[in-house]
């Protein structure tokens, strides 16, 4: 009888699906959105023009929830946020101190003409109590036309929704922790008694799950053993969407758990289907090699290649760099201007221009600390100082001080990155600069500052700074202060940072007639922007301005800002 259902639904597909699975396999490389991109979850829609859509988790950044599309699966542009106002999520502007609250892991389905993004947004300053959101729009090249949240019930209490369309026109949420199944109500927010449905394999974490009706199976699959390098992902099936599940004897059906990978921590996996009907899965992943000690990047989204015959369990390729697979053909047809993910940074704040897509705030800006090309000022983006410096202090409170600080992922093992400053302090501790940024503890700042020496007079001075508490036992670079060469003194200064290895950054000053003059600060692991406070995020690199506390109030004038990807490590020590 079974086999008879299978017969008939094999032949069902054949007709559905002519010529699946034609294309013939090409080469591509890991990870497809380099830099920090955790959790991904990914979607194909024909109805919108045959694109891949992905989203993945931001924490405390804004403009936050991103989406990306391709339609190569390739060639990535960041093409709207779903959280990118305020309003949307007030508490997003709150504190408690710990700097891995925000936005966790996301679920994006298409459904009857609208992309649906849903959420959870933590906070640690209260009991646990994640609260979950629902976005959604019928334009996803369209920040604006991205809705205000639907706040959705959590009767489990629980991370990582997801959102399921049966077919039947019921909508479920599956979310973490021993895996739970709600109805939900997408207009109201409404959700049902939840019930238990799966524990996984017995690893610990449940969680990241995902459902999907496919040849008359409900099929769970969810990351399990915790995001570090225990990191699987495991599946289930069963023909009623209230169980009982069984798991896949070959389970974990992906890993790189107990192995010699560059690409480790591989889970909380997505799978979708493109136009030709091949199988996919988008991955998180970590490239530090089994060692896991340095990793500025964090959690990066990986792609691989599976398989799901009818009626079958599914199988997925190793998560390599190089990696092979059935590709849709080139296309870099995206909508909206802009460049592709893994493109450099040539940025010139001309006037009438506004923040760039892919710049991030920590936590939602102040309006008033930052303005583009402001009319006496052209082609620069003006930072005006907050109150702290980027460690923030106690009493810090991003709703009133905000912090002076814009900033860009990390996308490439090996990077260039410059700006010119041009900067007048005239109170003692004003600061400008810039920050190669995990946390608020932890940080690698070069900036221009004025100090007052031994005798009680102010000078300019160039400063390199580690700030690395929030990784203890970490060996942290002496301070070093210089006084800025008299004949730099025309205009504005260059600050660099580079990496000259996978695990170290390097930072200088030159004046801007003269970049072969340079002055090399300091130097710092990669390792103290690995980890410890931000294990789910990732570095981001920018500019800031801050008056450290003190009475300054003078606005630094950022120009010519550029980041050059020189390369992607793809296996340890190969370089591409
Ligand atoms: C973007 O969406 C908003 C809100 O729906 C709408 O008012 C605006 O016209 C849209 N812009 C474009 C370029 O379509
Ligand atoms: C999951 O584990 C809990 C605690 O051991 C148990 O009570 C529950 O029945 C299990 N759920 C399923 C679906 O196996
Ligand atoms: C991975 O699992 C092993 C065996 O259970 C355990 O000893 C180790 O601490 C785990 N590592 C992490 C990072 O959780
Ligand atoms: C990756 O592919 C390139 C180009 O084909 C090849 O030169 C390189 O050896 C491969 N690296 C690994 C680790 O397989
Ligand atoms: C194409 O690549 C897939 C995934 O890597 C592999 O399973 C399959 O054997 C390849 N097909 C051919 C014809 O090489
Ligand atoms: C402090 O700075 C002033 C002005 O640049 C300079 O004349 C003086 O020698 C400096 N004093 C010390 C102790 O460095
Ligand atoms: C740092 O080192 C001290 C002394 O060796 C140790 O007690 C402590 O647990 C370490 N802290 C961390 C976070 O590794
Ligand atoms: C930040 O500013 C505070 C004073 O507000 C100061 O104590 C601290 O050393 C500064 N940290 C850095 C990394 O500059
Ligand atoms: C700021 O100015 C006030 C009033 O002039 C003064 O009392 C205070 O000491 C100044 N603070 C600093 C850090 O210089």
């Amino acid at each position: 009888m079974t086999q008879l259902f299978h017969l008939l639904l094999y032949f069902a597909a054949l007709a559905i699906v002519p010529g699946c699975c034609d294309r013939v396999n090409k080469t591509f490389t890991n990870p497809v959105l380099p830099g920090w991109n955790s959790d991904p979850s990914c979607v194909f829609v024909k109805e919108l023009d045959n694109t891949f859509f992905c989203t993945t988790s931001t924490f405390l950044v804004f403009p936050g929830v991103p989406l990306y599309a391709s339609k190569d699966l390739q060639n990535w542009k960041l093409v709207s946020h779903a959280l990118n106002r305020q309003e949307q999520l007030p508490e997003l502007s709150s504190r408690s101190g710990s700097q891995m609250e925000g936005i966790w892991a996301s679920t994006i389905r298409y459904h009857e003409g609208k992309l649906h993004i849903i959420t959870a947004y933590i906070s640690y300053s209260a009991s646990w109590a994640p609260k979950i959101l629902l976005f959604s729009t019928t334009d996803p090249y369209n920040d604006t036309a991205w809705s205000d949240p639907v706040r959705v019930e959590n009767p489990s209490n629980d991370i990582d929704p997801d959102l399921f369309f049966d077919d039947d026109g019921k909508v479920y949420m599956a979310v973490a922790g021993g895996i739970w199944i709600s109805e939900i109500d997408i207009t109201t927010g409404a959700a049902s008694e939840p019930f238990q449905v799966w524990n996984g394999t017995g690893e610990r974490n449940p969680e990241g799950p995902h459902l999907m009706k496919k040849d008359g199976y409900y099929y769970l699959w969810i990351g399990e053993g915790g995001t570090e390098t225990n990191h699987t992902v495991t599946i289930a099936r069963s023909t009623d969407i209230h169980g009982p599940y069984e798991g896949y004897p070959g389970n974990p059906l992906l890993t790189a758990k107990n192995t010699d990978e560059y690409f480790q921590t591989v889970g909380h996996a997505d799978f979708f289907q493109d136009d030709d009907g091949n199988w996919w899965g988008a991955a998180l992943s970590t490239r530090s090699g089994p060692e896991w000690e340095i990793y500025p990047m964090g959690r990066e989204t990986v792609l691989f290649p599976m398989t799901w015959a009818l009626g079958n369990w599914p199988t997925a390729e190793t998560v390599r760099g190089n990696m092979t697979g059935p590709l849709p053909p080139l296309n870099k047809d995206v909508p909206t201007e802009g460049p592709f993910w893994d493109d450099a940074d040539v940025v010139d704040f001309a006037p009438g221009s506004s923040i760039p897509k892919n710049f991030v705030f920590w936590r939602p800006p102040k309006s008033n600390l930052f303005a583009i090309s402001p009319p006496d000022r052209p082609n620069t983006l003006q930072i005006n100082p907050s109150r702290t410096n980027l460690s923030t202090d106690a009493s810090f409170d991003p709703a009133i001080d905000g912090l002076g600080f814009v900033a860009r992922k990390q996308t490439s093992s090996l990077f260039k990155f410059s700006v010119d400053l041009d900067f007048s302090p005239t109170v003692e501790n004003e600061e400008a600069g810039i920050s190669v940024f995990l946390t608020e503890v932890q940080h690698i700042d070069l900036g221009i500052i004025l100090l007052s020496n031994a005798s009680g007079s102010l000078e300019l001075s160039l400063r390199f700074r580690v700030e690395a508490s929030g990784k203890p036992n970490t060996t942290v670079p002496e301070e070093s202060i210089i006084l800025i060469p008299d004949d730099w003194s025309v205009g504005a200064i260059r600050l660099s940072v580079y990496t000259c290895d996978d695990g170290t950054y390097v930072f200088s000053a030159s004046s801007t007639s003269d970049e072969d003059d340079s002055k090399v600060l300091g130097s710092a692991s990669a390792a103290i922007v690995s980890g410890g406070s931000g294990p789910f995020t990732g570095t981001i690199i920018g500019a800031y301005a801050t008056r450290n506390g003190g009475n300054g109030s003078t606005p630094a004038y950022f120009s010519r800002w550029r980041y050059d990807p020189v390369a992607q490590e793809i296996a340890a020590g190969e370089f591409v």
